[in-house]
């Protein structure tokens, strides 16, 4: 029996525009983790997850192609997974073998909905870790990284695949988007094993700190939200303002340099006033695009963080799920999750995720 767990995430700034090449965003990765276990030597090969009242889905390997016996299936993310995987252990002339896999996330509420915490990137990641471990191949963080990155991206076909980073590396990092052209033209070109040793353009990954003055909280609205139509919209008439939207790409670059000065030189004033900044940037895109980022709960949310002392934003693609909120550790944090508790918003008592002993 082979288990592995991946975090979630959240972002902390830089959203959308991230999504941009080479534009950076600060993610989190946060202690709820999507649990992938791998039964090996079975007869057939087959996915099952808690979250789908373990629904089963088989699949069969026929030159090479993944053949799966159930179209409507949830699973995607993982076969899209396995795929890019066994491809790889293709390439590298190993035999493919037979297993049952199956899910088990946190990244669920109870009531079947999701927070918006990067669920399918971490089912993406546990996924891979857990066939690296079957197929014992040795990847490097950054490898692991490029193939999760290809799994997702053949699925979601948008986004920055920062979620996918942070789910890999774990911690907090800053995350700057590879070229998603280039590798659209080069993953058929070039054997697997060979892309994921290229450089791959304007891809970076820094780890940072959060200042030990400051706690990081989430709140949870309950509404779930779709990222990838939520970019897509904007992708739609960001053309339309070509000024504008390069402005609020410049401003939130510069919204996440200050951060990141401010992480590393402990300035948690800084922090706090350029969170504050990129919510103003992310209500402007909102209008820009004609999208709903922060809705009604949201705003409660960050509202009611902002009257005790926090700076709050959306994270991540917004419409519902999650806001964040950074705030000096001696303000009344107890008071300010009773309020949200209050207006129906539900704090998630979340710490940020770093790996510990793994390279
Ligand atoms: C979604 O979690 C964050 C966005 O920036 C999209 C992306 O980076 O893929 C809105």
């Amino acid at each position: 029996m082979i288990t592995t767990s991946t975090p979630g995430k959240l972002y902390l700034a830089g959203e959308y525009a991230v999504v941009e090449n080479g534009n950076p965003a600060i993610i989190a990765a946060v202690n709820r983790f999507v649990t992938v276990t791998i039964a090996k030597n079975q007869e057939r090969c087959s996915i099952t997850s808690k979250q789908y009242e373990n629904h089963r889905v088989h699949w069969e390997r026929v030159n090479s192609r993944m053949i799966v016996d159930d179209r409507d299936n949830p699973f995607q993310y993982i076969i899209a997974a396995i795929q890019v995987t066994e491809d790889y252990v293709q390439a590298l002339g190993k035999p493919i073998q037979k297993y049952h896999l199956s899910v088990n996330s946190e990244l669920d509420s109870g009531t079947g909905k999701k927070y918006g915490l990067g669920s399918s990137a971490a089912v993406t990641v546990a996924t891979i870790k857990a066939l690296c471990e079957l197929y014992q191949l040795k990847l490097s963080k950054v490898q692991l990284f490029k193939l999760a990155a290809i799994a997702h991206f053949n699925v979601q076909g948008n986004g920055s695949l920062g979620d996918v980073a942070s789910s890999v590396f774990g911690g907090l990092i800053t995350y700057s988007s590879f070229d998603r052209q280039w590798l659209a033209e080069f993953r058929d070109k070039i054997a697997l094993p060979e892309l994921l040793k290229l450089e791959w353009p304007r891809l970076e990954i820094t780890p940072l700190q959060i200042p030990s003055v400051l706690r990081f909280l989430v709140g949870w609205t309950g509404s779930p939200a779709s990222t990838s139509r939520l970019i897509d919209k904007v992708e739609l008439k960001k053309g339309k303002h070509g000024s504008q939207y390069e402005r609020f790409l410049h401003e939130s670059n510069k919204c996440v340099r200050e951060i990141t000065n401010g992480f590393r030189q402990n300035n948690s004033k800084l922090i706090m006033q350029n969170i504050n900044r990129n919510r103003e940037l992310l209500q402007s895109l909102s209008t820009l695009a004609g999208v709903t980022i922060e809705t009604p709960q949201l705003t409660k949310l960050i509202e009611i963080a902002d009257h005790f002392g926090g700076a709050a934003k959306t994270s991540g693609a917004g419409g519902g799920d999650c806001g964040i909120v950074l705030i000096e550790a001696n303000c009344d944090i107890t008071g300010l999750q009773a309020a949200w508790q209050r207006a129906g918003i539900e704090p998630l008592n979340l710490a940020i995720y770093n790996y510990e002993g793994e390279s």
